[in-house]
């Protein structure tokens, strides 16, 4: 994407050139299975997959990693395996789909914590609404649609001393904040591979080990066994218990590369500079727009409309000056219309975006609104 001004990393990151070396080098130079046989690209392809393992668990503090095919995998993982129907479930009224649609397949009884005009969950609605019977709180730790970062830490307090547990989806947050899911003491968090430089059809839940031990497999196949006859079978333990099939080892191998490539980085300092770039932003554009989420702490999104204009065109013309925004409901439809909105445009950084990008955007969005309006 070189000539495209990029402002749609919340949707799916651009791909670091590391990334790609390594998985190219996978399929053509090292290519095998993993777990199977004992040639040489086997046993290579394994280490390299079970140490992409490790350095996710490392990089957020994990107790065990389940590779998935991205958020919404691992959410309807912990949908099938831990939730039955009838189970409670909290949420937020800030929740992509993925974070609604598995709880209601599965018919659990979804309740809904209400946010306020700016965006941020009503706290004293979540210590109204939550009771002994409540089995898990499911909540996005930065939400793609407003941005706004939430108060985790408490919200994981309160679950736990309900005797509930925490979800936490983490798709906008592990890209782009330090996440250590060891001190925040989480029962689950989920992220998608392709919105952290990895590649797509990859994910993680991490998990704590005693809650998977206690869950049975969503899925059946070969890997996951231990013994499998015509009249019973035995499973392995996990995480293998959660991966049936042949997994996709490219797939784990590139974001391996990815965690490294923004590891290397830091943590903070992408944190850091995506939160001037949303600073700048926000600055030059709450004169121009109806921002939707104004909440204290936000992630790099910012999400608005303009009356008078559907955001499709405005994303049409933006897209012939060469800038990249995402335009539609951001498959956040209750959120949209917490706001009163259908669609909106939204913009979101990676840390390698620029206050000169930012710049050209503001002037492109200037003619829109002279030309549309
Ligand atoms: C907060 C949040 N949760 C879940 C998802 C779903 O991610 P995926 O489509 O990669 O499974 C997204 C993707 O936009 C997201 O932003």
């Amino acid at each position: 994407m070189k000539s495209m001004i990029y402002f749609d990393s919340a949707a799916t990151t651009q791909k670091p050139k590391v990334v790609i070396d390594e998985i190219t080098r996978f399929y053509a130079e090292e290519y095998g299975t993993v777990h199977r046989a004992v040639y040489d690209s086997c046993l290579k392809a394994t280490e390299k997959y079970e140490n992409a393992r490790k350095l996710i668990k490392s990089f957020l503090h994990a107790d065990e990693v389940i590779f998935t095919k991205g958020t919404t995998d691992a959410i309807n993982l912990v949908a099938s395996s831990f939730i039955q129907e009838g189970d409670e479930v909290l949420i937020s009224e800030m929740e992509h789909h993925s974070n609604i649609v598995p709880w209601q397949l599965k018919r659990a009884k979804l309740i809904v914590i209400p946010i306020d005009d700016n965006g941020e969950i009503i706290l004293s609605e979540l210590k109204k609404k939550i009771t002994k019977n409540t089995k898990l709180v499911s909540i996005a730790h930065i939400a793609n649609s407003t941005g706004t970062q939430n108060p985790i830490e408490e919200i994981i307090e309160i679950a736990h001393a309900h005797g509930a547990k925490v979800l936490i989806d983490g798709a906008q947050s592990a890209p782009h904040i330090p996440v250590n899911l060891q001190k925040l003491d989480c029962d689950f968090f989920a992220f998608s591979g392709h919105k952290i430089y990895g590649p797509t059809g990859i994910g993680v839940l991490c998990a704590k080990k005693e809650l998977l031990d206690q869950m049975p497999p969503y899925q059946g196949g070969g890997d996951m066994v231990d013994k499998v006859t015509f009249e019973k079978t035995t499973f392995q333990s996990s995480p293998l218990k959660f991966e049936a099939g042949t997994p996709h080892i490219a797939g784990v191998i590139g974001l391996g590369a990815a965690i490294k490539y923004i590891q290397e980085i830091g943590m903070e300092t992408i944190a850091a500079k995506e939160q001037e770039l949303l600073h700048y932003a926000t600055e030059r554009l709450t004169p121009l727009v109806n921002i939707l989420g104004t909440a204290k702490k936000k992630g790099a999104i910012i999400t608005f409309v303009i009356p008078g204009i559907h955001p499709l065109d405005i994303g049409s013309f933006l897209n012939l000056k060469g800038i990249a925004v995402r335009t539609g409901h951001l498959c956040a439809q209750p959120t949209m219309a917490r706001f009163g909105a259908v669609a909106a445009v939204r913009i979101s950084f990676s840390f390698t975006n620029t206050f000169t990008e930012i710049d050209t955007f503001i002037a492109a969005l200037r003619e829109a609104i002279l030309l549309l309006k």
